[in-house]
């Protein structure tokens, strides 16, 4: 019989070259599996915080242009909110399709495939207690204490997708206060696939109150409008003359009421990207977000084709970290992503996965202070 401790456990969960107390027990699953906090610093003495539940980014200390440093994201102090149906996906890893498959069905060589339909009528982030965000990573740090790499492997029908997955997500803090989030993964059978990050920010220190005031840049001319279910009309319509046109800085705030009334109404939008060259190589300029009073920015770069704008219409004071709530509004997301129902909308980019070949994407969010 093999004895494990909960600092054998913690041992298993991270072959380390983190120093002892940079990772630690994070809470028990309801099914009794424990999960971690994994802590990276730079050389800057920003840190960030990642859990092996989720794969997710829950904290990120974050300079503004006095020094001052606050925590940029929003996340729960329990697993079992992490696991809860009101989670908002806070940080999370959402696959294996990130965003939303109409009515929960595509088809691939013939054969439909049906998936639960999380968000009526609609499948979203990957379905339900097996989704990419709901299950326990395997984690292992780099040599050199700078990155953790979360593993996952799904088998063929979960959550209804075909083939089995072999996923990673490597999470990198680098010296210059850019997390770096590079995904990968391989599949035995053809398979559709579209992975990303949920983390919300608020620039200002998140639970406060609005993101209203922060100025966003999105870089992209065309957006993909949507129905009343949120899955794409098809068109990818300009941005020119429209409350979505952020191709130069716009508070958040300034048009959010001209996008309509009621439930989740306002942000919530795939943007296709110009592939706006970026100082980073192979990386494109996503958006821009910048909180004027703290002058802490939000750099977003990746090679993927869109990103979801969400401005936190669901949110309705949850509490989180450290007792703090989320209120109406008070965080967005910026998704890198391929666009939402992607695999029954054959005129957009591709999200079919082959055998034999290796699905790739990096996201970079990229702090700074003006
Ligand atoms: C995504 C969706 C939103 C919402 C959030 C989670 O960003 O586009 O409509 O479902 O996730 O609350």
């Amino acid at each position: 019989m093999i004895l494990r401790t909960a600092a054998l456990a913690a041992c298993l969960a991270l072959t380390t070259a983190l120093p002892a107390g940079e990772v630690a027990e994070f809470g028990k699953t309801p099914e009794g599996e424990m999960t971690h906090v994994y802590t990276l610093s730079n050389d800057n003495g920003m840190k960030i915080k990642l859990l092996d539940l989720g794969a997710t980014l829950m904290a990120a200390e974050v300079p503004d242009r006095d020094g001052e440093k606050a925590d940029v994201l929003f996340g729960f102090d329990e697993a079992a909110k992490y696991l809860s149906d009101d989670n908002q996906y806070f940080g999370v890893v959402v696959g294996r399709y990130g965003n939303r498959i109409a009515k929960g069905k595509f088809t691939l060589d013939g054969k439909q495939y049906t998936l639960e339909c999380n968000n009526d009528p609609n499948h979203l982030h990957g379905g339900g207690d097996k989704a990419f965000s709901k299950v326990v990573w395997e984690a292992k740090a780099s040599d050199d204490g700078r990155s953790v790499t979360f593993s996952h492997s799904s088998p063929d029908g979960e959550e209804g997708y075909p083939g089995k997955l072999d996923a990673e997500v490597t999470y990198t803090l680098t010296d210059d206060n850019a997390v770096r989030i590079e995904y990968a993964a391989t599949t035995d059978k053809k398979t559709v696939l579209n992975l990303t990050n949920h983390a919300y920010f608020n620039l200002a220190g998140a639970g406060d109150e609005t993101i209203n005031d922060h100025e966003i840049t999105i870089f992209a001319d065309r957006y993909t409008p949507v129905d009343e279910t949120l899955i794409p009309t098809g068109e990818l319509a300009e941005v020119a003359g429209t409350p979505l046109d952020f191709r130069t800085p716009h508070q958040i705030g300034e048009r959010v009421d001209l996008m309509g009334e009621g439930e989740g109404a306002g942000y919530d939008h795939n943007f296709v990207l110009n592939k706006t060259a970026s100082d980073r190589p192979g990386l494109h300029k996503a958006a821009k977000v910048t909180d004027q009073d703290s002058g802490r920015t939000l750099t977003v770069l990746t090679d993927q084709p869109g990103v979801q704008f969400y401005g936190g219409n669901f949110l309705k004071g949850q509490t989180g970290k450290d007792g703090k709530t989320y209120a109406y509004r008070s965080g967005f997301c910026l998704e890198t992503q391929h666009y939402p129902d992607s695999p029954n909308q054959p005129q957009f980019p591709s999200v079919v996965l082959n055998p034999g070949e290796t699905y790739k994407h990096v996201c970079v969010y990229a702090f700074s202070a003006e």
